[in-house]
């Protein structure tokens, strides 16, 4: 596996395999890599010639409060990890390297950003959409991987790469779970043994909200109040949202008609987690196969 640090060498060997008809996958991340990374990157490896993973922690994306400094870095069990699997490429850019001097561009995708994860964290979007627009131009995927359990974060990518022209498919994998439910996330490991228990709390409340639709609940309104239920039961935790919200636009909704994604935050303690379900209104599923 080569490790690329630079966006000069970068390019170049993306430009190389092109000229050869070489299909280019990409999975970026963070590292910390998990069973969620891995998922990706297996699916990337079955659809793609050559395989790029690139670890980079994103200041950009972080608020002034939030856990830049603190955020893990185990590169060499993640270079482990990525040679396991038969990455090509791993590309570390440096902060200098992604934000040299004089650096002043900002992506922003206003209205997928608008609510939820983009108002709690009013930071975050703008660095993300900024760092993946860069991270395409360096890499030149044909395909990218994201998980569906950062589901806004996926959702504005397709719409940067769709209005920006970027030319590169996108495809969002389901999310990688515990056994008890908690959504992989390389934030988990900031949790203790206590806080690691009540976690499971978020997806339980998700299923609830699932469960109501399935049943036949349409009200969005009745819907949360069943997912604020099933979290009740919780100690510890502060619901930040558990919404029901069109899958596309990321709307409330406030009757579920067809499809819907539920999106929900929670605070234990300080530390905040994310989780989400895709739902299809049962009968609305048959009718349309029929
Ligand atoms: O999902 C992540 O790990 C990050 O937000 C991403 C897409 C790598 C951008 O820094």
């Amino acid at each position: 596996m080569k490790i690329i640090r630079t966006s000069r060498a970068m390019t170049s060997w993306s430009e190389r395999l092109r000229r050869d008809g070489v299909i280019i996958g990409f999975v970026p991340t963070m590292g910390a890599l998990h069973d969620g990374h891995r998922a990706l990157i297996r699916a990337a490896r079955l659809r793609c010639d050559a395989l790029v993973v690139s670890i980079f922690v994103n200041p950009t994306q972080f608020g002034p409060r939030e856990d830049l400094t603190r955020y893990p870095r185990p590169i060499a069990k993640d270079r482990a990890l990525c040679r396991e699997e038969g990455v090509d490429v791993c590309f570390e850019p440096t902060a200098e390297v992604m934000y040299p001097e004089g650096f002043q561009t900002v992506v922003t995708v206003p209205e997928i950003a608008r609510r939820w994860e983009g108002e709690a964290r009013p930071h975050h979007f703008p660095g993300v959409a900024t760092v993946v627009t860069k991270l395409f131009g360096m890499v030149r995927p044909h395909l990218a991987l994201f998980g569906q359990k950062d589901y806004q974060q996926a959702a504005l990518v397709r719409q940067l790469v769709k209005d920006l022209n970027l030319g590169v498919a996108i495809e969002v994998r389901p999310t990688v779970r515990e056994a008890d439910g908690l959504a992989m996330s390389s934030r988990n490991v900031y949790l203790n043994a206590e806080e690691r228990m009540i976690a499971p709390w978020l997806s339980r409340a998700l299923q609830a909200g699932k469960q109501a639709i399935e049943e036949g609940l349409k009200d969005g309104k009745a819907i949360e109040r069943s997912m604020l239920k099933a979290i009740e039961q919780a100690p510890a935790i502060h619901v930040e949202y558990l919404a029901l919200c069109d899958p596309d636009s990321l709307e409330p909704l406030t009757r579920v008609v067809h499809r819907a994604v539920i999106l929900g935050a929670i605070l234990i303690g300080s530390i905040r987690l994310i989780d989400n379900l895709l739902v299809t209104v049962p009968g609305k599923m048959r009718r349309a196969r029929g």
